[in-house]
């Protein structure tokens, strides 16, 4: 092998989140850990130790300890669990224990590249300790993520790599800009970085492209948020005859199974618009199992470089925009697409998330915290949007407020955190009574617009 054939193997090697349920043959697998081993360690001491996770019942408890919540973790036929002995290391300022570690785990991808195997190692474990109680790992072993292991069932698009000239200086350390780009934060992005990672973000979520996938979360009950935009959706299409609805950047399609569901035969059309070819997949299979919807039609963006609907002006009656606004940099050319599908007497009905996470995220940075991790990306990277922010924007893109209305105040929030708790801690009685407590206090308080989590403007076309 040349220089050129290991760069291709390692150009070629990509984190893999869908796989078949083909066995790895166990020479296979050993001959991927003896690559592990010949890795690099301080002093040579290879504290390491791998555990080769097959069983399904071993794998289900060690995700259920792990508080793992990705599905590839499910489905993966192998998940190779890493441990290092990190104590005797421990003052070691370069913390040697987890490079040692570290540059073992990429040569298991790399070798599982070479075998033809698809791999993705997994740093997103909330309780590494309960995935080490799972295989039965001494206390002294410390769990440091783990690697799925399996022939691939996707080809997953290679994410961009930064140009060498920008990493790479000599005798001197020449950043070209004096930070690195805040490229965690969709806000900051193109329209073709935004598009990327939203397709990403299902995978990272761990939704299921092929529908055999486990979800996140197989609670099927929907956020609040989500109840109330179905809701006030359902009541605006009540009113209209054969009414054309459009879910603006659908994703996941939350939203839009929720009014096929309730009214699909009543809609002359339904469409979904998303940004990226992956997410309409998913879309597509998601809803499939719901049955046929002849007046369903998907959309892709039709332009990578702006947000261009391709429905003609005036089609849709009424429309619906999810939390998504405060991805963009800029959100006008959205607001104006919008603007411009909207029929003259339609009503768009637009969620902006939340004026607390965001000072989450500031207080989280400022305290050096770590909040750029896959599984945090909802927590944090959300965008401050004042108000009158969004209503001027909506302004300029030709809209006007009919309401704005703030969900969840104070003591709702406090409601749903607990419940968020109770049901974590396996209490769905009590996270039950608490839904339905948030659900009798629904309607919007005075106050609620200033202390509300997620606001919801419901628009029309301004007076010409
Ligand atoms: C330290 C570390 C932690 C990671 N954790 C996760 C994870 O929890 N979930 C996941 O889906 N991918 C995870 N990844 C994979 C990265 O998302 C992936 O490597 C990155 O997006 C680049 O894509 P590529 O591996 O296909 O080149 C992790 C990667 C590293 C190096």
């Amino acid at each position: 092998m040349n220089g050129d054939d290991f760069l291709q193997l390692a150009a070629q090697r990509r984190s893999t989140r869908l796989f078949q349920e083909r066995p790895v043959p166990d020479a296979v697998l050993r001959r991927i850990v003896a690559a592990a081993t010949a890795a690099p360690t301080a002093c040579n001491r290879q504290l390491w130790h791998f555990v080769a996770i097959t069983d399904p019942e071993v794998k289900e408890q060690a995700c259920r300890l792990s508080y793992a919540e990705q599905s590839y973790l499910y489905d993966a036929p192998v998940l190779l669990a890493v441990f290092y002995d990190a104590s005797l290391e421990s003052r070691n300022p370069c913390k040697t224990p987890y490079l040692s570690a570290g540059m073992a785990i990429y040569a298991l991808l790399l070798a599982a590249e070479a075998e033809g195997l698809g791999s993705l190692y997994l740093g997103g474990i909330r309780v590494p300790r309960g995935l080490a109680g799972a295989v039965g790992a001494p206390p002294f072993l410390e769990n440091l993520g783990l690697v799925c292991l399996g022939y691939r069932a996707d080809t997953p698009p290679a994410p961009p790599r930064r140009p060498l000239d920008e990493v790479l200086s000599y005798n001197r350390c020449d950043l070209r800009a004096p930070h690195f780009p805040a490229d965690i934060r969709p806000h900051l992005w193109s329209l073709r970085q935004l598009a990327d990672f939203r397709e990403k973000l299902l995978w990272y979520k761990g939704i299921g492209i092929d529908a055999q996938t486990l979800h996140v979360n197989p609670d099927p009950r929907f956020s609040p948020a989500i109840r109330h935009l179905t809701g006030r959706l359902g009541m605006l299409l009540a009113r209209r005859e054969r009414p054309r609805f459009l879910d603006v950047l659908a994703y996941n399609g939350d939203v839009l199974l929720q009014l096929l569901l309730a009214a699909g035969a009543r809609l002359d059309k339904a469409y979904a618009y998303d940004l990226a070819p992956g997410i309409l997949h998913y879309l597509r299979e998601r809803l499939r199992p719901l049955g046929d919807f002849p007046n369903l039609e998907y959309l892709l963006n039709g332009d990578p470089d702006r947000p261009v609907i391709p429905l003609p002006d005036g089609q849709v009656d009424v429309m619906c925009c999810y939390q998504r606004l405060e991805q963009f940099a800029d959100p006008q050319p959205l607001l104006e697409e919008m603007a411009r599908v909207l029929a003259p007497d339609g009503r768009l009905v637009l969620l902006v998330s939340n004026r607390l996470y965001p000072h989450l995220y500031w207080y989280r940075r400022m305290c050096g915290q770590n909040y750029s991790l896959g599984r945090n990306w909802s927590r944090g990277p959300e965008r401050l949007y004042e108000p009158a922010e969004i209503l001027r924007h909506c302004r300029a893109a030709g809209l006007e407020a009919e309401t704005v209305t703030g969900l969840q105040p104070v003591e709702l929030k406090v409601a749903g955190w607990l419940e968020g708790w109770a049901r974590r801690l396996g209490g769905h009685a009590l996270g039950d009574r608490l839904a339905g407590w948030q659900a009798g206090h629904y309607a919007a308080r005075g106050c609620s617009r200033w202390f509300a989590r997620t606001l919801v403007f419901e628009l029309r076309r301004a007076a010409p």
